[in-house]
């Protein structure tokens, strides 16, 4: 997508150096970092600099692909593929990616081995993009068709967090039906959860969309349920950090409050689920699938932002000492979930419609 009317993606390789964003810094600066090592790498993905499943995949290969360009031994294939593995645990594309790899080197020659997991990082990349467009174009049909009642009146969609491009390479999940929409002429608005603690509707998703020129209002993240319940929300769009075999989804925390909300309220909730993101090992989204936590000091307890004075400042609200507690994730059960829209298509969120889509996974 574009940057001040520049095309950009979120990660990419210049004169053989990676570089990504740093979006810990976004809307305020757009601040391009380079990863060089894989301690780069690592840091990249558990400290936030890149976040949003499918962009966490796409970092990790890179990063696998950097630490074998330093060293090409077995060892160091393993300690890389263990560090990348435990930078953040619900986000499965990360375990696809670096498995991938893996699979890639299997009897390649160690003087080979870095150009091939450069050749695949790239490929990974152009593939998640196609997957996001695709997304993008089945999304637009839900929109298509909500249109048809609207009778030229704005389609109102809420998202949660952030799954925009900056989630992905490009496109993003949840929001390229609302680009595709958008670019076709379409008259849509979006509903921007805040998303707290770390803001990536506030910060991120916002941003993206003002970029790119699509009409949103930021909401607090309690605000969904009663938008609803006046009927201000169309349908709902979000992304997915794992899904399960069976149609569980796990994402940002909150996603279960909007899902039960759409559900009580009779609003389409449907997510984006690239097939990547989809882990046929799992059926049971609440027992299986690992939440990360992260620090509740650091990031309930204190907000950055810019001040009146354009300086960024991180803020506490809370008395010292608070307690705090950060589950960054949660489960929406498949009953809540109206579909799941994938790069082949959109589905019930269930195994046999899973497998209508991805006949290949099915175990015989
Ligand atoms: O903690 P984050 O910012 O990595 O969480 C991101 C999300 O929850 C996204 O909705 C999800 O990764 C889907 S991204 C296309």
């Amino acid at each position: 997508m574009k940057v001040n009317g520049k095309d950009m993606r979120t990660i990419w390789v210049d004169n053989d150096v990676v570089k990504i964003i740093d979006q810990r810094f976004l809307p305020h600066e757009l601040k391009i970092i380079s990863l060089d090592t894989l301690e780069d790498a690592r840091s990249a993905i558990a400290d936030m600099k890149v976040r949003g499943a499918p962009c966490i995949g796409a970092t990790a290969m890179y990063g696998l692909a950097v630490a074998v360009r330093n060293d090409p031994s077995d060892t160091s294939i393993k300690t890389a593929y263990d560090t990348l593995n435990a930078s953040r645990p619900t986000a499965v594309n990360l375990k696809w990616a670096i498995d991938e790899c893996i699979g890639a080197l299997d009897g390649v020659d160690e003087t080979k081995r870095a150009d091939v997991l450069f050749k695949l990082s790239a490929k990974n990349c152009d593939d998640d993009v196609q997957m996001c467009s695709n997304i993008g174009d089945f999304g637009k049909t839900l929109l298509d068709e909500i249109a048809k009642h609207k009778n030229g009146e704005v389609i109102n969609i809420l998202t949660h967090c952030n799954a925009g491009w900056v989630a992905t390479v490009d496109w993003g999940t949840a929001i390229s039906p609302i680009y595709k929409a958008f670019n076709a002429g379409m008259n849509v608005h979006v509903w921007v959860d805040e998303t707290r603690p770390r803001s990536q509707g506030a910060r991120l998703t916002a941003w993206e969309l003002e970029q790119h020129g699509v009409p949103y209002t930021v909401i607090t993240d309690n605000s969904g349920g009663h938008l609803m319940q006046h009927g201000l929300v169309d349908i709902c769009l979000v992304g997915t950090d794992r899904t399960t075999a069976t149609g569980d989804v796990c994402n940002k925390i909150g996603t279960y409050l909007k899902a039960l909300a759409a559900f009580d309220n009779g609003v389409p909730f449907y997510v984006c689920a690239p097939s990547n993101s989809i882990d046929w090992d799992m059926s049971d989204g609440l027992k299986e699938i690992p939440i990360e936590v992260r620090s509740g000091e650091q990031e309930v307890g204190w907000i950055m932002g810019r001040d009146e004075d354009g300086i960024i400042r991180r803020v506490t609200t809370m008395p010292d000492p608070a307690k705090t507690r950060n589950d960054a994730f949660d489960v929406t059960p498949r009953k809540y979930i109206t579909g799941l829209i994938t790069e082949r298509g959109i589905t019930n969120a269930s195994r046999a419609g899973l497998l209508q889509l991805f006949p290949e996974k099915a175990i015989s």
